[in-house]
């Protein structure tokens, strides 16, 4: 690809160069909730291939677009029937190829959703193995034979509520699906399913795609003795799945082995990338990087979303990921994406712009989710009239996802400038206020905040590549050093409502206040201490 994104060369002293997927900044798409360019009320490739200068004016170097395939979209294209094809309600391939020369000629990389877990029961690969026990691909589902009582073969349960197994009248076996019934699990010990799709893989990579985002990838194979799961002694109610210990469900040892397959293939290409979506505790988290760099580029680190906003927890987490990444790994970092509420609603809107210099100046590439950055709050959809498959399956607990799924807020006008037609999520009804044409340049904007930013990271590799050391720091302040080259910065967050100040032992805090989450303190002399206003961040460049 064209260097066309104004960076250059930065050199690591142990790997030779960092790569994009290091230095740069991903910036996370739902297709189907960001610009429209058709007037049907959902998103197409058209419509993120006509918004890529507002992308390249948000300094990202990177484009994930959730699943863009083909799919009865129970699942909202996580539920794909045709691997290598473009979803007609997206567009057609050649809008794709259009779609990737213009973000490579503004520096931007592609990376698509790769979602190797299951398919839906439409695609044709399920079709034939549900149509006999004796179909040749039979073997490419996880089939099995009732209990001994007729009903599922053992405890597991579906992500999306009630069991894991549903029962196929024609063939009166059992099917496994992890997710929705409608999305069968593929069977990942059989090896031309491995060979499917890894040629999918090649398929998109021949196609230009800079990398993948794995779906699931923690799931990908389970128990072969299909062993019942423990009942979980500290269930706490909030998801009906974690009633039970899903370990011979979940991140089971040989998942390492596909993992390395995958990795083989992205290997094949130059500066390929693969992201991981992997949901666990960071010391098993941070084994998917693989032995030898034999595993994904960056299993995504979801622990700024996971975790309370607290700033004792986070500064613990936070070192606790350092010291577990195994060398040569490289961290990252994701604030919000398309399952669960939006930052903005987690933490308001005073917190959501130190969330945003906390993800913009941590180690490791920062994902943003489409929004975010404009400060996005989650729309209050009434459960009933949801579209998620998860708040139907399982009412009452709170876990539908199309709150964080709305159309993308542009401007003033009818459905926020998202699309001429009827949307297919409601509009925030703040959108008037709260869009892209209103932030654009105005100085206390989320968006100005979001963009100086990401521009202060690519003038100052020190905040992308440079290195890590916690700052003692006590209530509700979060402090940390990066450094480089003899370029030192120090970043100060304070995640209270009231006033706080920071004074670390042993340290010479003399500088000045570069960003700062309240415009009007830039610029600040730094003189042994950071004095904090309530809700701020600052960076501080040390002298
Ligand atoms: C991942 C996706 C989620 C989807 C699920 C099943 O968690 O992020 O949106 O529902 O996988 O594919």
């Amino acid at each position: 690809m064209a260097a066309a994104s104004g960076h250059a060369v930065w050199l690591n002293p142990k790997m030779g160069k960092y790569l994009w997927w290091q230095y740069g900044v991903i910036y996370q798409i739902y297709p189907r909730s960001f610009m429209d360019a058709d007037g049907d009320g959902v998103g197409d490739l058209r419509g993120i291939t006509n918004r890529l200068d507002y992308l390249a004016q948000l300094r990202v170097d990177a484009i994930w677009l959730a699943p863009i395939y083909p799919s009865p979209m129970n699942d909202f294209g996580y539920d794909v029937s045709d691997y290598t094809a473009i979803h007609p309600m997206f567009g057609t391939v050649a809008d794709f190829d259009r779609m990737i020369e213009a973000a490579h000629a503004r520096g931007i990389r592609v990376i698509l959703d790769l979602v190797p877990n299951h398919t839906s029961d439409d695609h044709p690969w399920f079709r034939e193995s549900r149509s006999s026990r004796r179909s040749l691909k039979r073997d490419w589902y996880i089939w099995h034979e009732p209990a001994p009582d007729g009903g599922p073969p053992n405890n597991w349960l579906s992500e999306f509520g009630g069991s894991a197994w549903e029962w196929d009248v024609k063939t009166q076996q059992y099917y496994l699906h992890t997710f929705h019934r409608s999305q069968p699990d593929l069977n990942w010990r059989t090896p031309d399913v491995q060979e499917a799709m890894l040629d999918v893989m090649r398929f998109w990579f021949d196609r230009g795609v800079d990398g993948f985002r794995v779906d699931v990838m923690w799931h990908l194979i389970k128990d072969d003795q299909i062993r019942n799961n423990p009942l979980n002694p500290d269930y706490d109610g909030s998801h009906p799945y974690r009633r039970l210990i899903p370990i011979y469900q979940e991140d089971r040892p040989e998942v390492a082995d596909i993992v390395a397959m995958m990795r083989g293939v992205a290997d094949e290409y130059e500066e390929r990338t693969l992201l991981g979506e992997i949901y666990l505790p960071i010391e098993r988290l941070v084994a998917y990087y693989g032995p030898d760099g034999r595993g994904v580029h960056l299993p995504h680190n979801f622990h700024l979303l996971t975790e309370p906003w607290e700033a004792r927890r986070l500064a613990e987490v936070i070192d606790a990921y350092e010291r577990a990444l195994p060398a040569g790994a490289w961290p990252n970092w994701v604030l919000s994406n398309h399952d669960f509420p939006r930052i903005a609603t987690r933490v308001g809107p005073e917190q959501a712009r130190v969330a945003a210099m906390l993800l913009l100046t941590l180690r490791g590439t920062p994902t943003i989710y489409y929004g975010d950055e404009i400060g996005m709050v989650d729309v209050a959809i009434p459960e009933e009239s949801m579209q998620d498959p998860k708040a139907q399956n399982m009412p009452g607990f709170g876990l539908g996802r199309d709150g964080a799924r709305t159309p993308m807020q542009w401007t003033a006008g009818p459905h926020a400038g998202f699309s001429v037609g009827a949307p297919w999520l409601p509009v925030a009804d703040d959108y008037a206020r709260s869009n892209v044409e209103v932030n654009l340049g105005a100085d206390g904007s989320m968006l100005t905040l979001y963009q100086r930013l990401t521009t202060l990271r690519r003038s100052e590799r020190a905040l992308a590549t440079g290195s890590y050391a916690a700052v003692p720091a006590a209530g509700d302040v979060l402090s940390y050093l990066r450094e480089e080259e003899g370029r030192r910065f120090l970043v100060a967050l304070n995640f209270g409502g009231t006033r706080a100040s920071l004074a670390p032992p042993g340290l010479r805090l003399l500088g000045e206040v570069i960003e700062s989450t309240h415009p009007r303190r830039r610029r600040k002399t730094i003189d042994g201490v950071v004095e904090l206003d309530a809700h701020e961040g600052v960076v501080v460049r040390l002298a």
